[in-house]
């Protein structure tokens, strides 16, 4: 183990031995660990221009989003985290896509017990800052990398969430692909996305702006050509929840 190695928090330390191309000289200043440098996004894959992600990605975007996510979760049963059903092993690695304040990587790392360990992965700077102020700890580390190429290498992590996130990305389908390569076989992936039910081929036809809106069996059928197996999808008002089975 190098001494960069050692001066890492212990979770980024895991983390760094979990990539498919870990940096020599990895860039944790920020408390989160940069694998884009000051790109905002990932050069190699398509970027979110619009209005809603820009949002996100502002100071005062992520923190209006923690406030009324925070809000959510207490009164929207349909926010409550499938945690039971990740069933993460005690010990176990979970990876939370699009982490923005990190709360939900942090009950991740509670599910997976002390040894466990949490990453959550995003793009937006000050949704990282956030997180690492409010949830990093030994148990649970940050990345800064984009959902439509994750570093991790194949078959590393016991589950996998990413809850609202999909619906930003311009390649939902490249990010299921990259969630199912990093999935280790037999582990179980949650996603939830806003909903419009039937009118999602109305909604289509307008100017897109950032926001993808799905149809009702689009991810579950992604899901399905990546080799997911005991896929469900339900819907809750203006939420979708899509769980399956890596295998
Ligand atoms: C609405 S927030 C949801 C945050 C969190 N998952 C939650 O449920 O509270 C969406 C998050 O997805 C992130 N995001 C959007 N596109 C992304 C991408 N291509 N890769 C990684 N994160 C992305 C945004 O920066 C933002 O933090």
């Amino acid at each position: 183990m190098t001494d960069v190695h050692v001066s890492l928090p212990p979770a980024l330390r895991r983390a760094l031995d979990l990539l498919a191309d870990p940096p020599t000289d990895p860039d944790v200043s920020k408390g989160y660990l940069d694998l884009l440098g000051a790109a905002s996004a990932d050069d190699a894959v398509p970027k979110n221009t619009g209005p809603i992600q820009a949002a996100w990605a502002s100071p005062i975007g992520s923190m209006l989003y923690d406030n009324a996510q925070a809000l959510s979760r207490r009164l929207i049963s349909a926010w409550a985290l499938p945690l039971e059903w990740l069933n993460i092993p005690q010990g176990g690695v979970a990876l939370d896509v699009g982490s923005g304040p990190g709360n939900v990587t942090a009950s991740l790392a509670r599910a997976a017990g002390p040894e466990g360990l949490a990453l959550g992965v995003d793009i937006s700077e000050p949704m990282l800052a956030r997180a690492v102020r409010n949830e990093a700890g030994p148990q649970v580390g940050f990345i800064k990398a984009d959902a439509q190429r994750l570093p991790l290498r194949d078959n590393t992590v016991d589950a996998v969430i990413s809850t609202a996130v999909l619906q930003l990305v311009p390649n939902p389908a490249a990010a299921l692909a990259e969630m199912a390569r990093v999935l280790r076989p037999g582990g179980r992936l949650a996603i939830m996305v806003p909903t419009v039910g039937r009118a999602a081929r109305f909604w289509q036809k307008l100017p897109n702006v950032g926001a993808h809106v799905f149809d009702d069996d689009e991810i579950a059928d992604v899901l399905e050509s990546n080799g997911f197996a005991s896929v469900r999808v339900k819907n809750y008002g203006t939420f979708q929840w899509v769980r399956g089975r890596n295998g």
